[in-house]
């Protein structure tokens, strides 16, 4: 590989695991797949507060080939740039909730500082021959912010989530600050073409930017490149975990405790952009339309707590809760739970091993960057007897896996309709589909996305691009 001269520095708000460990998160995961294969640094926020905040001594951790830099918030710093913008505006935004973004000029006043702090401590970190790669919306400003601390490499970015599109974003007080910001990236990559060419027809309306060939965009004489680049997982790695003794004592468990009774299984951090609440009413919907169901299948939610400072969050595990006591309350007899729901977070074994246990997993989001929990529920399935996915076909995912059963997760029908099909779905009608899921799955990895990105990201400022590293003033936010 070419660029494997040079070294690669990530940088994301959540930093690692390595590991196994739990970790409830697609962008940790994703890059930590990538990371490991490839070497380098790894860049971001400690998890801590400290009185000194982003002024606060780094820590390092050095693990196999990959070094991993971690510096702490202040708690202004984590409440105005973490709770406020990052997941107060912009995540509720960018999944097409503006009933639930809330803006204010002190968290985007935060917002932005941290980012300014951010690139300020990685500058010295940083050689210009380095591929800088920064993640998610987190870091809008960051590259911006480094070019003003004069680094001249390449740096890319890629944003995890959807960018929703140019009506909704025109909502946000600084959208124009944050796109002009975001010219200072060489390469930006998106999960999805929707996701591409709603950020492409901002630049166009909004800043009166053109469309070049080869996914190319032109806003004043700054020429970047952004394109879709789908993230995956280790697929071949996952496999293995799913054959694991630890996944086979929990695909064990599963089985044992459900007896005859098929297994429905949903991985989902608790987050008002996965449709539980929605999913719910359509297990529910199941229960009353398809009573042969009653007593013979069970549903188990995986749900790790979540953001859980924020109301939002906090109302729809107060929903959730109240509607899962609703349907057990409806439904159960004294040998039968029929749905359950627990917030543990479980090694990326145990969890494999739970996926192959399950005859259907649902991912029914109501908007989703990718969805992961899709991709390794694939990927953990045993060949002989491979279980449905239920997608939603709001999630980044349903582009690469059309062979799912695609549902709109707003439909409590089509939703249990999908359910009812998928447990009676004859077993070479799973294995077909299943199979070209898998062939998708291992094709588009966590290392071919990695590689595609980095690639894009070489060659740029190249052949027919702009000049690369080339900050314009205006790409600057006052
Ligand atoms: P998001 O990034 O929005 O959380 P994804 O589906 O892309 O959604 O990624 C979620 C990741 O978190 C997956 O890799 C999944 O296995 C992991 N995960 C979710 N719940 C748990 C849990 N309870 N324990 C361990 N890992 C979890
Ligand atoms: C999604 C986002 C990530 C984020 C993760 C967990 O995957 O794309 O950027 O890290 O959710 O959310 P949290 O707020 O706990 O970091």
């Amino acid at each position: 590989m070419a660029e494997g001269h040079r070294r690669l520095v990530a940088v994301s708000n959540r930093v690692g695991p390595l590991n196994d460990e739990g970790k409830a998160g697609g962008l940790a995961v994703g890059l930590s797949d990538a990371l490991k294969r490839r070497g380098g640094l790894w860049f971001g926020w400690s998890g801590n507060t400290s009185s000194k905040g982003t002024f606060s001594e780094a820590t390092t951790e050095v693990e196999g080939n990959v070094a991993m830099a971690t510096i702490d918030m202040s708690e202004e710093e984590l409440q105005g740039f973490y709770y406020g913008y990052a997941n107060r505006s912009l995540w509720p935004l960018l999944h097409y909730r503006l009933d639930l973004a809330e803006f204010d000029r002190q968290s985007d006043r935060i917002y932005r500082s941290v980012n300014q702090r951010f690139a300020a401590r990685l500058a010295p970190m940083l050689d210009d021959s380095d591929l800088v790669w920064m993640h998610d919306y987190h870091f809008f400003y960051m590259g911006s912010e480094l070019r003003q601390c004069g680094f001249k490499g390449k740096i890319g970015f890629f944003l995890h989530i959807p960018f929703c599109s140019p009506e909704i974003f025109t909502a946000l007080p600084s959208s124009h600050d944050i796109v002009r910001a975001m010219l200072a990236y060489d390469v930006i990559g998106f999960q999805t073409d929707t996701d591409r060419r709603n950020f492409a027809n901002f630049c166009v309306r909004e800043l009166n930017g053109q469309k070049l060939p080869g996914h190319r965009l032109q806003v004043g004489d700054r020429i970047i490149v952004a394109d879709t680049f789908p993230i995956g997982i280790d697929a071949p790695g996952y496999a293995r975990f799913a054959v694991s003794p630890e996944a086979g004592e929990h695909e064990e468990m599963v089985r044992e405790i459900a007896g005859d009774r098929l297994q429905i299984i949903g991985v989902d951090r608790m987050d008002y952009s996965k449709g539980l609440v929605e999913r719910f009413r359509g297990f529910e919907r199941l229960l009353e339309e398809y009573p042969e169901n009653r007593g013979t299948v069970q549903f188990l939610q995986v749900a790790p707590l979540s953001r859980s400072e924020l109301g939002a969050y906090v109302e729809l595990r107060r929903e959730l809760e109240e509607l899962a006591g609703h349907i057990n309350g409806r439904f159960a007899t004294l040998d039968w739970t029929p749905l359950q729901i627990m917030t543990r977070g479980f090694t990326r074994r145990a969890l494999a091993g739970i996926y192959r246990a399950a005859r259907a997993c649902l991912v029914t989001p109501l908007r989703d960057g990718m969805n992961l929990v899709a991709k390794e529920y694939i990927a953990a399935q045993d060949s002989d007897d491979p279980g449905v996915l239920i997608l939603s076909r709001f999630a980044g995912a349903k582009a690469e896996l059309p062979d799912a059963l695609i549902v709109n997760p707003y439909s409590t029908d089509d939703v249990a309709r999908a359910i009812q099909r998928a447990l009676t779905m004859p077993l070479d009608e799973r294995r077909r589909r299943w199979e070209t899921m898998r062939d998708a799955v291992f094709h588009g990895t966590a290392a071919h996305w990695c590689d595609s990105f980095l690639d894009r990201l070489e060659r740029s400022g190249r052949d027919e691009d702009g000049p690369a590293g080339e900050a314009l003033a205006e790409a600057h936010p006052s």
